[in-house]
């Protein structure tokens, strides 16, 4: 296999949670270990902050930080880590389904007391979409939270995924002690400290024996012997295997405020996660030892100065050596292109680089070639798959305040929709633009941009649509009567693919009812997605 070290050496995650469950925390901490940050604090403002739906210099301020630390890299026991930002705000919620095309796998973290939340839900249908490993770190434990034994239930239940825990609790809140690391056979004593980087830790190969009484008291170690005699009652041995497949993931305990568990998961995360994973083509897998240089553009970002226009397209590399100055194919445009100024992004600095292997994400200045789902290839030409849309919540009809710039709005929200910002059906007669977001925050990023970088003014009618649902059949004149008998509810996305724009989930039954012979999806990646 070709540039098999790196290869080997690279990890490339995400860290995903429901706002507020500890994902800046544990971020934080895993950087510190690594040494790319020395102060606890850096990663904070990068949360947006909740009452700043309406505080546009909050939106600008964010999307400044967010290239900052879209990507943070560091090394760790000789491993190179990478890990992939994703938006808190759930209105960025696209934004984090397509990073997570670009991850290898992802750390979930959940509250102790609130357990599986609604943002949890979205981002693990994403995971399960393409079977990404999955690690659970169940947080707070420094607080009162749920019996673990119902979390666990419940993470199973909800998220429809096998869990198997690698550590186990002693108590919760008040009572607890710290954790039971069945991975290693050590138990692990907690003292709340903020500070202090790892926790006290004795090796027990033997919980029986009465050195665990000595240490937590006799009351303790009996529940945690009972407990831990049901957990392997319960749940399968651990494979590996499982969890590479996204069959199963193992669950930590800690607490990611005072340091608690971090090490342990980062250490586990870094012995059992996956390297750099090939992807699927129009072309078959490619796989990272695959000699030839190739890649897929998973997220867009607009300078800040909107007197320049240039952009920082963030590539994901799959297959073989990324090298500075050298000729790549941009498949989508037929044409060829070279980058002198590639970045990546060590330790929160942009630094120019010469070279970069599968699992780094290298920033490419960008005058407006690249589109979301964009590949570059150094031979074959082939096309990534796999960045869905997902069909919107909330629509719009975008009107044009100011005829005289009907030009600039028309290339603003073209390029704004090319970089993910929002997505656009275009709907005949009178070539009418529907924009389709996951919250509303996006309209108010749009809106200012427009007038902003391109000097548009608009305005935006409210349309009351519940899905947009992207359409595929094997009877094509039957989809040809539906389009002509629903036209008023029929649009075009950026791709030129035909979508059903339903009012209701009623009119949606009525549809499918109607014609069966059409296949309905909420995102437009056919081959995952799930039907409506
Ligand atoms: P997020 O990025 O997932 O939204 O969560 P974040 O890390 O910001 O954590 C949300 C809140 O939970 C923060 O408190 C944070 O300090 C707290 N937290 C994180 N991990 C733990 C933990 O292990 N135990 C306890 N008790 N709390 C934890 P905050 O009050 O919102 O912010 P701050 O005032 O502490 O900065």
């Amino acid at each position: 296999m070709k540039n098999s070290a790196e290869i080997q050496k690279r990890k490339t995650f995400a860290i995903i949670s429901h706002p507020d469950a500890g994902k800046t925390t544990l971020t934080e901490k895993l950087l510190l270990f690594g040494g790319a940050i020395q102060t606890a604090g850096a990663v904070k403002n990068n949360k947006i902050k909740k009452t700043a739906t309406s505080d546009f210099m909050e939106i600008e301020k964010q999307r400044g930080i967010s290239v900052a630390t879209s990507v943070m890299a560091f090394e760790y026991d000789g491993k190179q880590i990478n890990i992939l930002d994703t938006p808190g705000h759930k209105d960025f919620a696209e934004d984090t389904y397509r990073t997570l095309t670009a991850v290898d796998s992802v750390i979930l973290i959940i509250d102790c007391a609130n357990g599986v939340e609604e943002q949890t839900k979205r981002l693990m249908e994403v995971c399960r979409m393409r079977n990404t490993p999955v690690i659970i770190f169940i947080n707070k434990m420094d607080r009162e939270g749920r019996d673990p034994f119902d979390l666990l239930d419940e993470l199973e239940s909800i998220l429809k995924i096998k869990v198997r825990p690698l550590s186990w609790p002693i108590g919760i809140g008040g009572t607890f002690q710290g954790v039971y690391n069945i991975f290693r056979k050590e138990l692990n004593l907690f003292a709340a400290n903020k500070t202090k980087i790892s926790a006290d830790i004795i090796s027990i190969e033997d919980v029986n024996s009465s050195e665990v009484d000595e240490v937590i008291g006799k009351r303790p170690a009996e529940t945690l012997r009972e407990e831990l005699d049901l957990v392997e009652g319960v749940y399968n041995p651990f494979t590996r295997e499982s969890y590479l497949s996204g069959e199963v993931a193992p669950v930590f305990f800690g607490s990611a405020i005072n340091n608690f568990g971090v090490k342990e998961l980062l250490e586990a995360f870094l012995e059992i996660s996956p390297s750099p994973i090939g992807r699927d083509t129009n072309e078959g897998f490619i796989e990272p030892g695959n000699p030839e240089f190739s890649g897929f553009v998973f997220k867009i970002h607009a300078n800040l100065d909107p007197k320049h226009r240039d952009r920082i397209a963030f590539l994901r590399i799959v297959s073989g050596k990324f090298e500075r100055n050298k000729f790549y194919n941009h498949v989508r445009l037929d044409k060829k292109l070279k980058f002198s100024n590639p970045t990546s992004f060590m330790a929160q600095d942009k630094s120019v680089i010469d070279e970069a292997f599968p699992g780094d994400v290298i920033g490419l200045y960008d005058t407006g070639s690249f589109k979301i789902g964009d590949t570059l290839t150094e031979g074959a030409l082939f096309s990534y798959k796999g960045i869905p849309s997902f069909s919107p919540e909330i629509f719009m009809e975008l009107e044009n305040k100011d005829p005289m710039k009907s030009k600039q709005l028309e290339k603003g929200i073209q390029q704004l929709t090319d970089e993910g910002v929002a997505q656009l059906f275009i709907q005949q007669p009178g070539n009418r633009k529907i924009v389709g977001t996951v919250g509303q925050l996006q309209f108010e990023v749009i809106a200012y941009r427009l007038e902003n970088e391109y000097g548009a003014k608009c305005a935006f009618v409210p349309k009351r649509y519940f899905k947009a649902c992207w359409m595929t059949t094997d009877q094509t004149a039957k989809m040809d009567q539906f389009i002509r008998a629903k036209s008023q509810y029929i649009a075009k996305d950026k791709d030129n693919n035909y979508v059903f724009l339903a009012e209701t989930p009623f009119l949606l039954q009525m549809a499918q009812n109607d014609y069966p012979e059409i296949k309905f999806h909420f995102t437009s990646d056919f081959k995952v997605g799930q039907e409506a």
